[in-house]
This record gives C-alpha cells, sequence and structure tokens, in this order.
C-alpha cells in the first residue's frame, strides 16, 4: 500500500509535557513485595530494593510515578507504613483481598523513588478516609517541620521534607467495587474542599480529581460534567483510566482501540471547556491518563483466584505476559497520547513491575523486560519536546470500534534543543508492507541518524525468564531521506522509530 504522509516544522501540537511518559505501582500482588522490594535477594541494596529491577526501570526514564494505588489506596493507612518496621501491623488489603505487611510505607517507597530518579506522584485515601487524613499524610510528606506529623517524620529519620506536588485526590471513585464509593456530586465536594484544605499546606501542589474508572461506565461522561461543576476552580487535571484487551482474537479492532481512546481523550476535553465556559473560569484543567495498559490475558482467571483466596502475602496477581501484538499496540497507544498531548499532560503505565507490567521480577531470580518495555521506552527516550502534527493520507479499514482508521499509524516529536525530529511508525496492515514517503518541510535536510524496529514476530511471541530478549528491536534499514522526504518500505505488523537531525 502506498502511504503519503506531510510532516511541517510550524504545524505543531503543543510543547509535551515530560510526565507524558509516567508510571504507576501500587500495594498489590507482588508489584512492591518480591517485585521492586526483596530483602534477601542477591540484588537487594540496603534498605531491600532490588537493584537489578532499579536498572530496568532506570532504563525507561521516568519522570513520574503514581503510588500506593489503585484500588488499594481507598482502604490504605498510610499510617500503617512508618515508624520502626517490627512494629508495622499487618493488615487485609480489602481491594485485593490479600495481606499487607507494611514493611514498605511512604519513607521506603521514597528511597527507591530517589535511587531511581523518579519524582512521586501521591494518592490520598478519600475512600474510607477523608480530608483530615489527607491533610496529615500532606503534612507528613511536606512539612519542613516544627508541628506533629512533620516533626514525627523527623523522628523516623527523614529530615527534609519531600516536597511533593502531585496529589491524586482517591482512586476511581465513580466504582462500585471501591471502598467508599460516592455519587458524583458526593465526591466533587470532597474532592474541592479536600483539593483546598491541602494547598494551604503545599502551595504549589497539582490536584488530580477522578474522572470514570473508564469510558464504559454507565455514568460516564456524566461523572466527569458533575465532578468538574463541583471542584472545577481548585484541580489541575482529571484522571482517565482505560485498559485493553483483544480477547476476540481481531487484531484490527484491536488497533482500532487506539482511535477509541483518541475519541475518549476529546470527549472528556469537551466536558472540561463545557465547565470552564459555564463557570466563566480562568484556570484550565488537562487530562492526567493516569492508569492504561493492556490487560485481558489473564484478567478471568485472576478474577477468580483473588475473589475466593483465603487472604494471602504478596500473591502473584496481574502477571500478564505480553506479546508482540501487545507492543506493536502499545507503540500506537502512545503515539496517540503524543497526538493529544495539548489535553493530555500526565500518563502512567499500570503498572511498572509485575502486575500488568512492563517489567517482571522473579521471586529470588531474574528480572526481565516484557515486549511492552520496548515501546514505552522509545517513546520515553525519544518522544519529548514539540509533537508535531503528521497528516496521512492512506488506506483505511473499519472495525467494530472505529472507522476509517489508518493502517498506518504516525506521530512525531520534535527536539528543538537537539535538533532532533523522531519519527514513530506503525505499519497496522496484517500482509502489506507500506511504501511510505513523509515529506519533511522545515526539515527537509535532516538525514536519518537512528532506525529501530520491532518488526517479524509471531504476534502470540513473548519474552520469559529464560528468552529475556526474544521480543527487542533491532537495527532498521531501508528508511532514508531522499528529495526532502522520508521514503522506506515498512513491512506489515510493524513498528519503527526513525530519528532525524
Ligand atoms: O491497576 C489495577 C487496578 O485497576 C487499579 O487498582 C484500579 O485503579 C484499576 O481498576
Amino acid at each position: 500500500m502506498k502511504v503519503n504522509a506531510a510532516l511541517h516544522r510550524d504545524f505543531r501540537i503543543g510543547t509535551i509535557d515530560d510526565r507524558l511518559y509516567a508510571a504507576f505501582i501500587e500495594h498489590m500482588g507482588r508489584a512492591i513485595y518480591s517485585g521492586i522490594y526483596e530483602p534477601g535477594h542477591p540484588e537487594a541494596d540496603h534498605m531491600g530494593f532490588r537493584k537489578d529491577v532499579m536498572e530496568l526501570v532506570k532504563g525507561l526514564n521516568i519522570p513520574a510515578i503514581r503510588y500506593p494505588g489503585g484500588n488499594f489506596v481507598s482502604a490504605y493507612d498510610w499510617k500503617d507504613g512508618i515508624g520502626p518496621k517490627e512494629d508495622r501491623p499487618m493488615r487485609m488489603d480489602l481491594a485485593w483481598r490479600s495481606r499487607e505487611s507494611n514493611q514498605v510505607g511512604i519513607n521506603e517507597f521514597a528511597h527507591w523513588a530517589k535511587e531511581t530518579d523518579i519524582e512521586m506522584m501521591l494518592a490520598v485515601n478519600l475512600g474510607s478516609k477523608g480530608l483530615q487524613d489527607a491533610r496529615d499524610f500532606v503534612e507528613y510528606v511536606n512539612m519542613p517541620g516544627g508541628t506533629f506529623w512533620s516533626d514525627l517524620r523527623k523522628s523516623h529519620g527523614v529530615e527534609d521534607p519531600y516536597d511533593v506536588k502531585m496529589w491524586c485526590l482517591g482512586n476511581e471513585m465513580d466504582g462500585p467495587w471501591q471502598i467508599g464509593h460516592k455519587e458524583a456530586k458526593e465526591y466533587g465536594r470532597i474532592a474541592d474542599e479536600t483539593a483546598k484544605a491541602l494547598r494551604q499546606i503545599t502551595p504549589g501542589a497539582e490536584f488530580i480529581v477522578c474522572g470514570s474508572s473508564n469510558d464504559g461506565m454507565a455514568t460516564y461522561p456524566e461523572w466527569e460534567r458533575q465532578v468538574l461543576d463541583e471542584c472545577y476552580e481548585n484541580v489541575h487535571y482529571i484522571s482517565l483510566h482505560k485498559y485493553f484487551g483483544n480477547s476476540s482474537k481481531d487484531t484490527l479492532n484491536f488497533f482500532g482501540k487506539i482511535e477509541e481512546t483518541g475519541r475518549y481523550i476529546q470527549a472528556i476535553g469537551g466536558v472540561i471547556d463545557f465547565i470552564k465556559a459555564k463557570k466563566r473560569a480562568k484556570n484550565d484543567v488537562y487530562i492526567c491518563f493516569d492508569e492504561w495498559n493492556v490487560w485481558y490475558h489473564i484478567r478471568e482467571e485472576d478474577h477468580k483466584r483473588w475473589h475466593t483466596w483465603d487472604w494471602p502475602e504478596a500473591p502473584a496477581l496481574l502477571e500478564e505476559d505480553y506479546n508482540f501484538e501487545d507492543a506493536l499496540f502499545i507503540g500506537g497507544l502512545l503515539n496517540e497520547f503524543i497526538r493529544r498531548s495539548d489535553r493530555v499532560r500526565i500518563a502512567c503505565i499500570a503498572q511498572l513491575v509485575n502486575v500488568i507490567a512492563p517489567i517482571r521480577a522473579e521471586k529470588g531470580g531474574p528480572a526481565w523486560r516484557q515486549t511492552i518495555y520496548w515501546p514505552y521506552q522509545f517513546a520515553s527516550l525519544h518522544g519529548r519536546g514539540e509533537a508535531l502534527n503528521v497528516s496521512v493520507d492512506g488506506p483505511t479499514y473499519n472495525c467494530e470500534v472505529a472507522s476509517d482508521v489508518p493502517y498506518m499509524d504516525i506521530a512525531a516529536t520534535w527536539d528543538r534543543a537537539a535538533g532532533t525530529v523522531t519519527v514513530f511508525a506503525l505499519n497496522r496492515h496484517l500482509t502489506e508492507t507500506a511504501e511510505l514517503s513523509m515529506s519533511l518541510t522545515g526539515f527537509d535536510s535532516a538525514e536519518v541518524i537512528m532506525h529501530k524496529v520491532m518488526e517479524g514476530h509471531d504476534l502470540e511471541a513473548t519474552n520469559g525468564p529464560d528468552k529475556p530478549d526474544a521480543i527487542a528491536p533491532t537495527d532498521g534499514k531501508g528508511i532514508g531521506v531522499d528529495d526532502g522526504s522520508l521514503k522506506g518500505s515498512l513491512a506489515p505488523l510493524s513498528y519503527h522509530v526513525v530519528k532525524l537531525k
């Protein structure tokens, strides 16, 4: 198939917020315990955090991480996770029917975040707790000293405050499964009051209010309208969550969910604009897509297991093995985030280690990269700077979730300081090679300085502890600049990252 595209230096979407490549990690399954934290593991540091896992995390250049949940946070008492470890209580984690040892709490996690050079984005419990508890938590975390909670932190050996700027006001509060689930207006009021109170402690803080748990919820998008109506002027972001699957084994429909996500973002953008206009507000609210990933391979089995098991401690849960098809999908989804980066300022892959994650770690054993690690790494490393509009003229297809889906999915970014342009291209066609010709107005004299490709694998192929590099990018060839255009052949079902300078 022939694909003509155009990229123009003056057609910019906007500046990408680095936090578009943020992550999320929750106290659940083996994400924390025997994921990032495993005292006694040969790779553990003096605090018990695995250095091999840290190295894989560092490879992703993650700017920020959302913690400690997720559903977990809605019945979590952060006070259980501070002070001497031997005094910390074993608690029931009501979200995942597990035991929580509290051996990792805010101070241990902050150590890990510092070691991996990632900014913390913390969630407060607005399910089983509320404003007062959130206020105490922020005081413990951010107040320099001279007050009860800040002095308690100091007595725990942490002299300096963490100065955490990003605060999530609860999690998925629209979901009937959520501990302390609320109605939209009720939650919007609590979120508003909580943001106002927390801002007194940390004036520059940014607040993320909960949107719907996904765009399939019965209350979507009315939930967003009502919530923002209550708190618009005191929050900075509204959260979106979406998980993807291909249980019907319809690859093109699966890839069409990238377009569906674009519609979701656009719809919430419309709700934001409506409320802003209604309130004659001066401030802008952006989107924080703080949970996204593929999640379906073992979802049903997991669901049955954890609803009936007998409160195990750090059980294997949601340990999805990602395949090549998932990696292609994630490449395309990240392209959509780049294209929508005028609205989406923060996005968190959910999650980071073991639980629906790009990184896996065996207890007492090795850690490895899953297939989806690669497109996430490419976007995080190279998708910074300005997002550029790319017009794509080529064949399209219709599927259940979307119409007129271009087989060729392209996004581009321009790093002005480095003088580089990066093109991310996914050929979703099942059988046809794309003959691409993309004009490069304003970058006509550039040359290809890097071309990485993921192609030629069985869609079901995965990585694993015994085959950690089975699916990994290789150097691509056959793409170059000719007469001011980027030209080349892109194999069916292939994902490319091409850097120009
Ligand atoms: O990421 C797993 C779970 O998915 C989170 O705890 C919850 O917020 C979402 O439903």
